[in-house]
């Protein structure tokens, strides 16, 4: 039996910067849908370190070897992009309860915005379910390695950047 289904799914975050636990999830979602468009944006109650542009590119490095997986930046409300690219099936990571509520809010406040918009909830590998990308910042920061927890392309960027800085 095919179990894989036939529309694109799409993966909106921030992705700053992206980090081993996204990885999981594109990855997971990759063999589940044909296509994934992972969409980066500006989320507009965080701070970024990194520029959009710069996470796009971060994205396609480390999802280079994931044939059906394409990265693109929007900005604007998910649910329009989501009827600009005409595919409604929206992929989020939830690695523990306390993520439940902020996606189960999402989740409901995007199909008010259109009714055929539906999330797909996904654990990543219980590696990563301790994993985010402040953790990450934070640590680069802070001089710990972080090694494992993001790709290497997004390591070398964060000594660089941290390098300027400091
Ligand atoms: O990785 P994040 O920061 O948790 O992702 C949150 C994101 C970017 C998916 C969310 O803030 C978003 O969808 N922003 C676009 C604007 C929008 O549609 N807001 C209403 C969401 S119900």
């Amino acid at each position: 039996m095919n179990t894989k289904n036939t529309v694109a799914a799409v993966y909106p975050g921030s992705f700053d910067p992206p980090t081993n636990g996204h990885l999981d999830i594109i990855t997971r979602a990759s063999g589940l849908f044909p296509k994934i468009i992972v969409a980066v944006t500006e989320n507009q109650n965080k701070k970024h370190l990194f520029s959009l542009q710069e996470r796009v590119s971060l994205l396609k490095e480390a999802s280079e070897n994931l044939k059906n997986v394409e990265i693109v930046s929007f900005s604007g409300l998910l649910a329009h992009f989501l009827e600009r690219v005409n595919s409604f099936t929206v992929i989020r990571g939830l690695r523990a309860l306390s993520d439940f509520e902020y996606e189960f809010q999402m989740a409901l406040m995007n199909r008010k915005l259109n009714k055929k918009i539906e999330t797909v909830l996904l654990m990543p590998d219980q590696a990563y379910a301790f994993l985010s990308s402040s953790m990450v910042k934070e640590i680069a920061s802070l001089g710990g390695s972080t090694s494992g927890l993001a790709p290497k392309c997004v390591e070398k960027r964060l000594k660089e950047i941290l390098k300027c800085t400091i």
